[in-house]
């Protein structure tokens, strides 16, 4: 039943039934899932949108599976929170944050393609899902895949952060700490995945699960109004994500769901791992993997895998990338969370002290809507915080301690 037509090579666009595999046999290009747009323009609308409940899965027809949803029914439809205080701190005067530090049920928006990626995963037969992290992707795989009864591999770079692995080791899947950073993790993943006959997420279902990232661009324009921002800012990892931003808006045009559709899109990355906003700085289509150095652990990904599809969005879209330190990144968490009262993890700090510097620049002007995205939960990555906040003032179960206190507070 789906509306899935198949995949298609991103290079030399040859056709390939929809199956667990993600590479071109002839050019070795990656194929990506296609649709049978006309069908979907006749059959889709905002009001059936609207009808449907409110998770990920009211945009069914643009996602590739053939039958019903079965996984992440709870998942998806996260505010989109006008930030006026945050607005005015780094002057402009329509922003808007995509809050996925909330996404059910592992607060980022990798819940989004485990969704996708696991429902595919149930109806190409899999009893086994695996998949190579740098975190936030481990939560949810571990999760999702609990509820959904799969045995789970979960592959993470060992160095990653104390509060991350406790929370992919408490839904007890098999936690496999790897001696190396996440490109080295994700080497051994795609030897593991030829050998062995898992749904690696983001591996052989990589063409189904990264079309779950289009449901945070389709939530923008809904919840704009059905209308596209005119400025969004991505945070990037492998890329894929703002390629399917991307994506998701020019799909809600050629339905008709939308009619006009200006956005520019920007990259965000730390200065410890930016090869895709470096490319875009120097006006050049080579990738330069580097080796990644950076307090944003969710975004490190040296070599990545979508960065040439992310320049050409950029490119294509009239946007910018830019990139910011580690102390940047921690800044703008805690200019997000003072301002909004939303506590993001490190990547939500990259995209925050990005939008900053393009503001900054004159890049993005006051008067554009703006829409931040904002993909993971602080909660996640609370040692980047350490040294870096106040701290409480200790007292004694006593008034007169409590007001000692007060008196010194009322005194700053
Ligand atoms: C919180 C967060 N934001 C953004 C990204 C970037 O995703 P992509 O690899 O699709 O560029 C990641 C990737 O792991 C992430 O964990
Ligand atoms: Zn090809």
């Amino acid at each position: 039943m789906g509306f899935v037509s198949g995949l298609q090579c991103r290079e030399c666009k040859r056709q390939y039934e929809a199956q667990p595999i993600y590479v071109c046999e002839f050019c070795f290009g990656p194929l990506e899932a296609v649709y049978d747009y006309d069908k979907i323009r006749s059959h889709l609308t905002r009001e059936k949108i609207q009808s449907r409940a409110a998770n990920l899965w009211r945009y069914l027809e643009l996602l590739p599976i053939e039958g019903e949803p079965r996984v992440g029914l709870d998942s998806g439809c996260t505010p989109l929170v006008e930030a006026k205080n945050l607005a005015k701190a780094i002057g402009v005067k329509r922003l808007y944050v995509k809050d996925d530090t909330v996404v059910h049920p592992t607060l980022s928006f990798k819940d989004r393609v485990v969704s996708v990626a696991l429902t595919r995963a149930a109806e190409f037969g899999f009893d086994t899902v695996a998949c190579a992290s740098t975190g936030n992707l481990a939560h949810s795989v571990s999760a999702h895949g609990a509820r959904a009864g799969f045995n789970r591999f979960i592959f993470i770079p060992a160095s990653l952060e104390t509060s991350k692995i406790v929370a992919s080791l408490v839904y007890e899947p098999n936690l496999i700490a790897v001696d190396g950073n996440y490109d080295d993790v994700n080497r051994l993943c795609s030897e593991i995945a030829n050998k062995y006959k898992w749904a690696f997420v983001n591996i052989n279902i990589r063409p189904y699960y990264a079309e779950g990232s289009k449901t945070l661009g389709f939530e923008i324009i809904e919840q704009l109004g059905w209308r596209a921002p005119d400025n969004v800012i991505v945070p990037c990892a492998s890329g894929s994500l703002l390629t399917k931003v991307w994506k998701s808006f020019k799909e809600f045009k050629q339905i008709g769901i939308i009619d006009e559709l200006n956005t520019r899109v920007f990259a965000a990355q730390p200065l410890g791992c930016n090869p895709i906003v470096k490319a875009i700085k120097d006006k050049t289509d080579i990738i330069r993997p580097v080796k990644p150095d950076t307090v944003a652990k969710s975004l490190a990904i040296g070599n990545p895998a979508d960065g040439f599809y992310a320049l050409k969005v950029v490119e294509e879209t009239n946007g910018y990338g830019e990139d910011v330190t580690d102390d940047e990144i921690i800044d703008g968490m805690k200019l997000l969370a003072r301002t909004e009262g939303i506590f993001a993890e490190t990547a939500g700090g990259v995209t925050v002290a990005v939008t900053k510097k393009l503001v900054q620049k004159g890049i993005i002007g006051e008067d554009e809507l703006t829409v931040i995205c904002v993909t993971g939960n602080g909660l996640k990555t609370k040692e980047a915080l350490a040294g870096h906040t106040g701290e409480p003032h200790y007292i004694s179960p006593k008034l007169a301690s409590f007001e000692e206190v007060l008196a010194k507070i009322k005194a700053k």
